[in-house]
C-alpha cells in the first residue's frame, strides 16, 4: 500500500499568510501542517509516499520534507501542472502510484487519531473504495455522502441542499478501479475533475464503496478559524496532560500552569501562563499572559502583552500592547508595537490582503 498526500493548493482563502508560505507548511501547535498527514500514514505502516506539489510553492514543500527519512519515509515528488481538480491529481500520480491500492490524504486535512484503523477496515472487507466521513454541521462546503446498509450510495460535491450530514472529509482508500474512474469522468462546471464524481462513478459501476465515520476529531483547514481550531484541538490532545515541560527558562516569579511546553532556550520572565501553550524555542515572554490555546513560534518576543487563542509564526513580537489580542493569526516577523509619537494615532504597514480588527 502506496499513500498520495496534497501539498498544492493556492490557499486563496488563508491569504496574507499563504502570500510568502505554502498552506501546508502553516504551523499547528508549531508544527507545519502536513507532518501531521505524514505521521498518519508512517503509523498506518505506510512507507512509500508520494507528495503532489504545484510549480508555484513546490520547492518550498521540497526543502522542509527532504526524502522523508524523518518520518522513516521514502517521499516521490510529483507535480501537477495546472489546478485541475482531485481526480486529476491521480492521474498525474499514476506513474508513482503503479495501478496499486493506495491512500489518498489531502495535506490539509487534521485528524487526530490516525488512519491505520481506516486502511485496516477497507482491506478486510475487500472493499474497491472507502470513504472517511465525518459529520458536520455545514455539508454543503464539502463533498456529501449518502450511506446505506454500510455502503455509501451517492456522493454529490458540494450540494445546495445536501440529502444527510455527513462530510466526504479528505481521507480516502482505494483499489484498483479508482484509476478507471478518473480516466472516465468530465471536468464539473467549475473545470476540475471532481474526486465526488470518481466516487460516484465508482458506485455507478457495481464497486464496492465502503466508510468509516470520524468519531474523533477532523478539520479541513481552508480558513483562519479553521487553523486557530485545529491548533486548539491539536494542543490539548497533543500535550502531556501530566502538566507543564519546560525545556528553558522560567523564572520564580511566573506562573506557568497546565499543558504548557516551554522549549529549550525560551524564556518567561514575570508572566502567566495559562495552557494549553506552547512558547517556541528561543521565544521570549516578558512581564506578560498568555493564555490557553497559544503557539507562539522560534524566536518570538512578547513583552508588556496580553495574548491569548492565536498562533504565531516565527520571529513575531508584540511589545507593550496594551489590549489583549485574541484569535490571531500572525506570520513571520510580524511587530505589533505601542507608539509613543504625538499626536496619538494607530498606524499601519499591511501587506496585500491582511486583516486588521481594532476595538
Ligand atoms: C475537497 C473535496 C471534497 C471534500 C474536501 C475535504 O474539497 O472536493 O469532496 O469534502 O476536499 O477536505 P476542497 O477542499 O478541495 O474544496
Amino acid at each position: 500500500m502506496r499513500a498520495l498526500i496534497t501539498a498544492g493548493g493556492r490557499g486563496t482563502r488563508l491569504r496574507p499568510l499563504t502570500h510568502t508560505s505554502n498552506k501546508h507548511l502553516i504551523p499547528i501547535a508549531n508544527k507545519p501542517m502536513i507532518h501531521y498527514a505524514l505521521e498518519a500514514v508512517a503509523t498506518a505502516g505506510i512507507r512509500d509516499v508520494g507528495i503532489v506539489l504545484n510549480p508555484d510553492t513546490g520547492e518550498e514543500i521540497r526543502q522542509a520534507l527532504g526524502d522523508g527519512a524523518a518520518w522513516g519515509l521514502a517521499i516521490t515528488y510529483v507535480m501537477q501542472e495546472a489546478p485541475l481538480g482531485l481526480a486529476h491529481v491521480i492521474r498525474a500520480a499514476e506513474p508513482f502510484l503503479r495501478r496499486e491500492p493506495f491512500v489518498f490524504f489531502l495535506g490539509d486535512n487534521v485528524v487526530v487519531g490516525g488512519i491505520r484503523q481506516f486502511v485496516e477496515r477497507f482491506q478486510a472487507r475487500g472493499e474497491h473504495g472507502h470513504l472517511v466521513l465525518a459529520q458536520v454541521r455545514d455539508p454543503q462546503r464539502f463533498g456529501v455522502a449518502e450511506v446505506r446498509g454500510g455502503q455509501v450510495v451517492r456522493v454529490v460535491e458540494k450540494p445546495a441542499c445536501p440529502a444527510s450530514n455527513f462530510a466526504v472529509t479528505g481521507i480516502y482508500v482505494y483499489d484498483t478501479p479508482i484509476f478507471e474512474a478518473v480516466h472516465a469522468i468530465q471536468p464539473s462546471a467549475r473545470g476540475e475533475l471532481e474526486i465526488s464524481d470518481a466516487h460516484q462513478y465508482l458506485i455507478d459501476h457495481g464497486f464496492r464503496v465502503g466508510f468509516s465515520e470520524i468519531t474523533g476529531w477532523w478539520k479541513d483547514t481552508g480558513k483562519p478559524e479553521d487553523l486557530l481550531e485545529a491548533n486548539r484541538f491539536v494542543l490539548d490532545q497533543v500535550l502531556d496532560g501530566t502538566g507543564p515541560e519546560i525545556r528553558g527558562a522560567v523564572d520564580a516569579e511566573s506562573d506557568v500552569a497546565g499543558k504548557v511546553v516551554v522549549e529549550a532556550g525560551a524564556k518567561v520572565i514575570g508572566s502567566q501562563i495559562r495552557g494549553p501553550a506552547i512558547v517556541g524555542a528561543e521565544a521570549v515572554v516578558e512581564r506578560s499572559y498568555i493564555g490557553p490555546f497559544t503557539s507562539l513560534g522560534r524566536r518570538c518576543v512578547i513583552r508588556n502583552s496580553e495574548l491569548e487563542y492565536s498562533i504565531l509564526f516565527e520571529d513575531t513580537q508584540i511589545l507593550d500592547v496594551d489590549v489583549r489580542i485574541e484569535r490571531s493569526l500572525l506570520g513571520r516577523e510580524v511587530v505589533i508595537r505601542r507608539g509613543n509619537s504625538r499626536p496619538k494615532t494607530q498606524k499601519f504597514i499591511l501587506g496585500d490582503q491582511s486583516t486588521i480588527e481594532l476595538c
